[in-house]
Order: C-alpha cells, then sequence, then structure tokens
C-alpha cells in the first residue's frame, strides 16, 4: 500500500471545537486508503513512498457545500429582473412562477440533459475546492422526475466528488394537485421506492407559508423517519413558521435559512445537536433584510455551517469562496467560522464525521490555496486561490 506525504504546507487543520488549528511548515501523510495516517510538522513526518513539496502554500480541508439544487432545467434571469421591478419572491411564487417555472424546465429535460448541465456547475464547485456536495431534488414533484433528478445527482460523483442526496419533494405544490394534504401524501408514497433504489441520503422539505406547513412537513418526516432516514428542513427563511423546533423534534440534521429562527428554535436545535446551515447568497439575491440570529446561534452553542443554496431562483451562485466573503460581511460571521462553516459544520449538517478536519484518522480530502493565512479565503472576494485540489475518499490510492 503506497503512502504519499505532502511537506511544507500551512496547514489550517481545523482540529478541536475552535481555532485553525495552525501548522507552519506542516505534513499530511496520506495512506492507501485515502485517508490521513498522521498530520504534524514538517520536521517530524514520518517517511513515505512518495513526497510532494507544498512550498509553502496554504492546505486546508476540502470544502463541503451542504446545501444545493445542483440539478435543473432552465434559468430564471426574467425573475431577476422582475424583483428588480419590485416583485418579491413571494409574489413570483404565488404567481406560478418560481420554483414552479423550473418545474416545468425539469419535466421537460431528459436525464442526460440534466446531467449535462449539473456537470458543468458541478466542476465549477469543484474548481473551488468543494469535495463533498449536497445535492436536492424538489423540481420534479412527480415520481419520476424526482427519481430523474437524484440518478442525475448521483452520476455527478464520476466527476470525482463524494455526492450527498436529499430527497425534497415537499418543495412546491405542483399544478396537478389541488389539494396540499393531497399532495403530501403522494410524496410520502414515492419515498419508498426512491430509497430502496439507493437515491437518498435524507429527506428535506420546505416548510413555509408559500409551501407546506409545520403539520403537512411532519408527516414527511414520519415516513422518513419509517425507512431510518435522517431529516433536514428549509425553515424560517421568509418567516417564522415554528419548523426549526419541529425539525428537531425528529433530531435533525440540519435546519437551513433560519433568517427568522425564534429563541425557542434556537434552544430546540440545541438541544437536538442540529446543525445551523447559513445561506447567505439567498438572503442578498432576494435583499433580505433579517439577518440569521448569530449571536444566539453562539451562545446557544449551535454548530454553524455555510452553502452556496446553489438554485436557479433564490442563489443562483457557484462560488463556496464568495459565501464565505458575504457570511462574513453581511452576517458578520468570523473568517474562522466561515471556513468551519464550509468544512467541518457542513460535513456535520450531513451526518459526516469522517471529514472536514486534518485530523489523522480523517478522510484525505483537502485543498491546496495560493495564500499565507485562512482568513485570505474570506477577506477575498470574486478571485479564486485554489492551487490543487485533493479528493481521496473512499478511492483507496494515494
Ligand atoms: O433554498 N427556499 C426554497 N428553496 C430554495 C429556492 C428554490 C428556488 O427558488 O428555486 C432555496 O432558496
Ligand atoms: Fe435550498
Amino acid at each position: 500500500m503506497t503512502t504519499r506525504l505532502w511537506r511544507g504546507g500551512r496547514l489550517a487543520t481545523l482540529a478541536g471545537e475552535q481555532g485553525w488549528g495552525l501548522v507552519d511548515d506542516g505534513a499530511l501523510l496520506v495512506g492507501g486508503d485515502g485517508l490521513l495516517q498522521w498530520v504534524g510538522p514538517s520536521a517530524d513526518a514520518p517517511a513515505a513512498d512518495a513526497v510532494v513539496e507544498l512550498g509553502g502554500a496554504l492546505v486546508t480541508p476540502g470544502l463541503v457545500d451542504c446545501h444545493t439544487h445542483l440539478v435543473y432545467g432552465g434559468n430564471r434571469a426574467l425573475e431577476f429582473e422582475q424583483r428588480l421591478h419590485g416583485a418579491s419572491y413571494a409574489d413570483i411564487a404565488r404567481a406560478g412562477g418560481g420554483i414552479k417555472s423550473t418545474v416545468a424546465a425539469t419535466r421537460a429535460a431528459t436525464e442526460d440533459e440534466l446531467l449535462a448541465a449539473a456537470t458543468k456547475r458541478a466542476l465549477a464547485l469543484r474548481a473551488e475546492g468543494v469535495t463533498t456536495l449536497e445535492v436536492k431534488s424538489g423540481y420534479g414533484l412527480d415520481a419520476a422526475t424526482e427519481a430523474r433528478m437524484l440518478r442525475v445527482a448521483r452520476r455527478l460523483a464520476g466527476l470525482g466528488l463524494d455526492v450527498r442526496t436529499s430527497y425534497l419533494a415537499a418543495h412546491a405544490l405542483p399544478p396537478e394537485f389541488a389539494d396540499a394534504d393531497d399532495y403530501i401524501a403522494a410524496v410520502c408514497l414515492w419515498l419508498p421506492e426512491l430509497h430502496r433504489e439507493g437515491l437518498v441520503d435524507a429527506v428535506d422539505a420546505f416548510c413555509e407559508h408559500i409551501a407546506f406547513s409545520p403539520a403537512q412537513v411532519a408527516r414527511v418526516f414520519d415516513a422518513a423517519r419509517r425507512l431510518g432516514l435522517p431529516v433536514k428542513l428549509h425553515a424560517e427563511q421568509l418567516s417564522d413558521q415554528g419548523g426549526a423546533q419541529l425539525a428537531a423534534g425528529y433530531q435533525a440534521l440540519s435546519c437551513d435559512h433560519l433568517e427568522h429562527l425564534s429563541p425557542t428554535g434556537i434552544r430546540a436545535m440545541a438541544e437536538a445537536g442540529t446543525v445551523a446551515v447559513l445561506l447567505p447568497g439567498a438572503f442578498y439575491a432576494l435583499r433580505e433584510t433579517q439577518l440569521p440570529p448569530l449571536a444566539a446561534l453562539r451562545e446557544a452553542g449551535v454548530p454553524i455551517a455555510l452553502a452556496t443554496d446553489h438554485n436557479p431562483g433564490s442563489s443562483p451562485t457557484l462560488s463556496p469562496l464568495l459565501m464565505m466573503n458575504m457570511a462574513c460581511v453581511l452576517f458578520r460571521m468570523t473568517p474562522e467560522e466561515a471556513l468551519r462553516g464550509l468544512t467541518v459544520n457542513g460535513a456535520r449538517a450531513l451526518g459526516l464525521r469522517d471529514r472536514g478536519q486534518l485530523v489523522a484518522g480523517q478522510r484525505a480530502d483537502f485543498c491546496v490555496w495560493d495564500g499565507g493565512h485562512p482568513r485570505e479565503l474570506a477577506a477575498c472576494f470574486g478571485h479564486n486561490p485554489l492551487i490543487e485540489r485533493v479528493f481521496k475518499g473512499n478511492r483507496g490510492e494515494a
């Protein structure tokens, strides 16, 4: 089994619960099993079959984008213009645009067309250091198209990314259903078959006045629980629906968006160990003014993750680095919180404990950046300093 030593880098290991975990002139030993065998100062590094000199470059864990809607047809630039002319996201949704217009375009697209479009997007994320990517369904809203979306998401793993899928059929009410409760029954009915096909890692829903009520979401979560699947929730994005406390009651992996999160919701998330996934791209694009309650989340000890929320409507970005910058400038997160949000806490939001920190035993997924200090990643924007992205995962090579 060959081993490879990467040495002479400035490591931001993110070891422990806080701090950058900096190792100046550090080294990583990667085993043939794709795991980190050893991390520490280059001077103390063990022997290896092959050695790569990092030349003082910055090394961080590979980025984890834990919330995306990467697979879809069409685009929504027209809606962007409509919002600039004063229409709100909710107005557009109520008028049958928004998510529903992407549903029409996605239903009309073949699996290969969806894959070609999603591949370009995944490659853009990969080029900014993403090694693990979550992809949601939710633009099919019928059994066949939801399955097609999830199959396309699985096929993205061929690009050398680790892909996790979330079933988000409870995203909007499709035109063929007049009654939301009837649709929720169908959403619950489709799930076991998709799960049997191995297409679902988690179950998500959109709890909002323009989407589904907590009672409806609870029915979807009950269906997930019957199959032993973890849940997550688009919660309190536009209003406080009490979705966070509902999700926490199901030990949700994460609640996402959260601009209108209440103190009760925060307490429930803290008790359940649910991760708060903040999405500055959607906040920015929708010109939201209500900030997520960052100080209260910190105080309660809720882990905070960050993601692109890439989707054609509210967050058409493919830049995790820009999300770091926006999280700092708009939400006042620290650069360290932003990097933890896109690595170790992003992984936690997917239920993954084997990545996101550069410590022995974790997967050897890491990024090499042109920079000296990790805070530089959050300080810059519109610029990609990635030199190399190493994804070992379970690929069994050194
Ligand atoms: O995470 N909030 C709901 N879902 C997506 C947006 C989907 C869309 O507008 O197409 C989100 O922002
Ligand atoms: Fe989303």
